[in-house]
């Protein structure tokens, strides 16, 4: 059995607390938070052993095995590099960092103590998502020339988020479907250009609309909002589309379907994901209890630090094009953070 400890209690470290009630090779043995209240009450909550101030004193007192770090976005590399450095595999919130030289430190920490880190980009164990994969890898597209993709969240959603003024649809949102396109396409984004649309100052009132080009030639339209109607059916507006040389599919959260036209059929087909719509929290407990069962069976879970570098490097990009107005050259950008990313695709 692994013995985890939690760095951060807040909405996405209760759902840590509760997938590891019911994974069966690890036992959350201890969680902190800078809020010590806090801390104590999930922990008396939920039979968590023990609950700490910081880090710190967290890797002090307790043995551990693996470390879940659920700090805001802008919070990650300070707890992943100590879990890292006290000899602990670490499970990362989503985006690995919202800082290029940050996510490049978290690597070259993964790198010099060997140990495992995985970022959680949790939408990558939908069993929809799964199959969508699945059907690209076995060639039902062919080599993918476009894709559309957007996520969205209504407005209020940023009400219950403490550090929105913190955050934006780029980095919160947009960041799941960059890892979902860089992970699916497998081709280094070269050059990006995004704009946003703002009404106000608040950061729930900006849409941002990036356009991507892949050193193949293939592109990707991006949008996010969190300005979907109150109203709206879902409360996540997540779509993947792609069309390749021999078909095309498109996933629709928000219609819960899944359309694909392939070489040898005609037709659309209609896929049902109700799977996702009965149990929202499925996919979240698949994608906790995979990253421990990774480390129970000796493997690398997935994305690794490098890939959520990756990641990073392309959001950070987007974020230069919206300040500047300018499209903008990834590798031209982040030429160290290229080598690292890049240097084992380089030499293969
Ligand atoms: N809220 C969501 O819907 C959602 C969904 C998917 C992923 N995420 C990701 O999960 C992460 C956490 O988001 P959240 O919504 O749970 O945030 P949150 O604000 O609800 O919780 C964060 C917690 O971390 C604590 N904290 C901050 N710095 C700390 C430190 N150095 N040491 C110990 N504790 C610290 C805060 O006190 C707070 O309790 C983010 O990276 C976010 O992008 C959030």
């Amino acid at each position: 059995m692994l013995e985890l400890g939690l760095v951060g209690v807040g909405v996405m470290g209760l759902r840590y607390v509760k997938a590891a009630s019911t994974d069966p090779n690890a036992h959350m043995a201890a969680l902190c938070d800078l809020n010590a209240a806090a801390a104590k009450d999930v922990a008396a909550s939920y039979g968590v052993p023990a609950a700490y101030d910081s880090v710190e004193t967290m890797l002090d007192k307790t043995e551990l095995d693996a470390v879940i770090i659920a700090t805001p976005d802008f919070a990650h590399r300070g707890p992943a590099c100590l879990c890292l450095e006290a000899g602990l595999d670490v499970l990362c919130e989503k985006p690995l960092s919202t800082s290029v030289e940050e996510a490049s430190e978290v690597v070259r920490t993964v790198e010099r103590t060997g140990r495992k880190l995985m970022v959680n980009f949790g939408n990558r164990h939908r069993l929809s998502v799964q199959r969508m994969e699945r059907m690209v890898r076995a060639g039902a597209l062919g080599d993918i020339r476009y894709a559309y993709m957007c996520l969205n969240e209504k407005a209020v959603k940023t009400a219950t988020l403490p550090w929105a003024d913190r955050t934006s649809p780029l980095w919160f949102l947009l960041s799941h479907v960059t890892d979902f396109l860089t992970w699916i396409i497998d081709q280094r984004v070269v050059r990006v250009y995004a704009a946003n649309g703002k009404i106000g100052t608040s950061p729930d009132m900006v849409t941002t609309a990036a356009l991507l080009t892949f050193e193949n030639g293939a592109t990707a339209t991006l949008e996010s909002t969190w300005n979907t109607p109150e109203h709206y059916p879902r409360d996540i507006d997540l779509r993947l589309a792609l069309q390749g040389s021999k078909g095309a599919v498109d996933l629709d959260m928000g219609q819960q379907g899944l359309v694909l036209a392939e070489e040898t059929r005609s037709g659309a087909i209609q896929w049902d994901m109700t799977e996702d719509q009965t149990d929202p929290d499925d996919w979240w407990n698949r994608s906790c209890h995979y990253f421990t069962r990774c480390l129970a069976n000796g493997m690398t879970p997935a994305p690794d630090a490098v890939s959520g570098l990756r990641t990073t490097m392309v959001l950070a990009a987007l974020q230069h094009s919206l300040d500047t107005e300018q499209a903008v050259d990834v590798a031209a950008l982040f030429p160290e953070a290229s080598e690292l990313a890049y240097s084992a695709m380089d030499r293969a």
